[in-house]
């Protein structure tokens, strides 16, 4: 690392983080200021949504809209945010999944000091991998995204691909009643299991919309799963669907099948060959339940055939050969927090290898969970002592998935992989970005009680 965390702290305050003069802001607009250099003002703040008709919401938003408003970027490109702070509390934004350098990962007190109300900060990063990908803060998380923060980062390849048509499909539950207010984001007993549900399913927003998609096209479906704590089991019965990248990185295309189940922080694009106008009864669905009714709608080009396969990100092979092997245990460990945390509201539930990140304990990054050596390549041991799943996230790095103790596994790239209950599944990457990179469980409530450790490589 070309700094330590202190200088962050001291220092990158005078430079990236400038109080915003009075009268300057325009107050939740998120727009595009330059098409060329792909600049945007990004904005979180209070402002009220409509999630049931007739009903005010008090979200919290990026650019006035909850999911927040979608950023682009070409491949290779850099991207260029101002994000400026008008919630009432400090935050940050993490770009999930994008391989960037570590004071552009947005975890406070690890890669930057939190942005404080009223202040903004830079972020800029050349995009390297091309792909579906999401940003949401890194601070107060079951709040702020349980509020609404969080938002689409679509990377276009570098060169057109074969599709014609796509959709962004941003799945979250929300923490609201039957009159739009807010319920409890984290509840205690279930943060010590699956995590804390939320009653109102949407997508975009929107609670059991109908897409209109072009009768006779391949439209890209990009999903996805801004949720706080549900896997959803997506289907499409009837649909003629494949799978063309998972998390951002491509795959030889295959079919959906009968479900494929996307896990908190997880993507997956699907092409979907979209049928005859007229034709009823097409739905996407989470097991039995819908999310959304698909519409064909005239179109007047001629009817498509699958896309080639994406191409590949330029992503290291992890050479298995010459791997070092590290192991960690992801357990259930009762209450792990004293009556005095307790009675604080604070809970600890969850451990790695015996070890409970303190969300309240801003020195935990010094302490890493293993020490990896810059361009070492590795192999993780990933095993789930429990009977909840938890989606295991890496920040600043992509990792080939190799095998599963549970289920046939062919290997892709990810940055999320979903450990079902007592599954032991390995992974493998070459440590080639440097950095303190969070290693956490994407359930909010597991990685706010426990599930959650940073891994070095210098
Ligand atoms: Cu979506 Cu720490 O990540
Ligand atoms: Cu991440
Ligand atoms: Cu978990």
């Amino acid at each position: 690392m070309s700094f330590t965390r202190r200088q962050v702290l001291g220092g990158l305050i005078g430079l990236g983080v400038v109080g915003l003069g009075a009268g300057g802001a325009r107050y939740w607009l998120g727009r595009p200021f330059d098409r060329k250099t792909h600049d945007y003002e990004l904005i979180a703040a209070p402002h009220d949504i409509e999630l049931v008709p007739g009903h005010v919401t008090p979200a919290w938003t990026f650019g006035g809209q909850a999911p927040g408003v979608e950023l682009r970027c070409r491949q290779g490109d850099e991207l260029r945010v101002r994000f400026i702070n008008h919630l009432p509390e400090p935050t940050t934004i993490h770009w999930h999944g994008i391989r960037l350098p570590l004071e552009m990962d947005g975890v406070p007190y690890v890669s930057q000091a939190p942005v404080l109300p009223g202040e903004f900060f830079d972020y800029r990063f050349v995009t390297p991998d091309a792909g579906s990908y999401w940003y949401h803060p890194h601070e107060s998380s079951a709040k702020q995204l349980g509020r609404g923060l969080v938002g689409p980062l679509i990377i276009d390849e570098r060169e057109p691909t074969g599709f014609r048509h796509e959709r962004t499909l941003c799945l979250k539950s929300w923490h609201v009643d039957e009159e739009g207010a807010f319920t409890q984001f984290s509840v205690p007993r279930e943060a010590a299991r699956e995590g804390t549900r939320g009653r109102l399913s949407t997508i975009n927003g929107v609670s059991l919309p109908t897409l209109e998609l072009p009768a006779g096209q391949v439209v890209r479906l990009r999903l996805i799963n801004v949720d706080s704590t549900i896997t959803y089991r997506l289907n499409l019965p009837k649909g003629d669907a494949r799978i063309y990248a998972l998390d951002g990185n491509p795959i030889q295309p295959r079919p959906l099948g009968k479900e494929y189940w996307l896990g908190p922080g997880m993507r997956i694009d699907l092409a979907l060959k979209v049928p005859a106008v007229g034709s009823e009864g097409l739905s996407l669905r989470n097991g039995p339940l819908r999310l959304a009714t698909i519409k064909p709608v005239a179109s007047r080009e001629p009817s498509a055939e699958w896309p080639p396969a994406l191409p590949p990100n330029p992503v290291a092979e992890p050479d298995l050969a010459q791997a070092e092997t590290l192991r960690f245990n992801f357990e259930w460990a009762a209450s792990l927090a004293s009556p005095a945390d307790e009675a604080a509201g604070r809970y600890k539930y969850w451990q790695i290898n015996g070890q409970a990140w303190d969300i309240n304990d801003k020195t935990c990054a010094d302490r890493p969970i293993a020490k990896l050596k810059k361009d070492g390549h590795y192999i993780f041991v990933l095993r789930n002592m429990a009977q909840y799943q938890h989606p295991i996230h890496l920040h600043g790095l992509i990792f080939k998935v190799l095998d599963s103790n549970r289920r046939k596994i062919e290997p892709y790239y990810t940055d999320t992989f979903l450990l079902g209950k007592n599954e032991t599944a390995r992974i493998a990457f070459v440590a080639d970005n440097p950095g303190v990179w969070m290693f956490h469980c994407h359930v909010i409530d597991h990685m706010e009680t426990g599930l959650m450790a940073a891994i070095e490589i210098a």
